[in-house]
């Protein structure tokens, strides 16, 4: 588990082992958009402030790891993500 913290809201959302980030972002903003939920759409791509990703997505370039995830597949890699969000 790991928490993500809402950048613009300072909201704090915990991650639990069974749930994506994006599940769980969703329960504070439930109009986050997601499409294919499998890390190939794009869709869920959010930019990271801080934290070390554990990327499991298929899509994003070198470049694009560097500062932002998918949050359908993707983890934290630190006890804490910070999300433009
Ligand atoms: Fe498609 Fe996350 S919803 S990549």
């Amino acid at each position: 588990p790991f928490t993500v913290e809402l950048h613009r809201s300072g909201r704090v959302v915990e991650v639990a082992a069974t749930e994506s980030a994006l599940t769980a972002v969703r329960r504070e903003l439930p109009n986050t958009p997601y499409s294919c939920e499998q890390g190939f759409c794009g869709t869920c791509q959010h930019r990271v402030l801080s934290g070390d990703i554990d990327h499991r997505d298929t899509l994003l370039t070198d470049g694009e790891r560097e500062d932002s995830m998918l949050l359908c597949v993707s983890r934290a890699a630190s006890d804490r993500l910070v999300l433009d969000l």
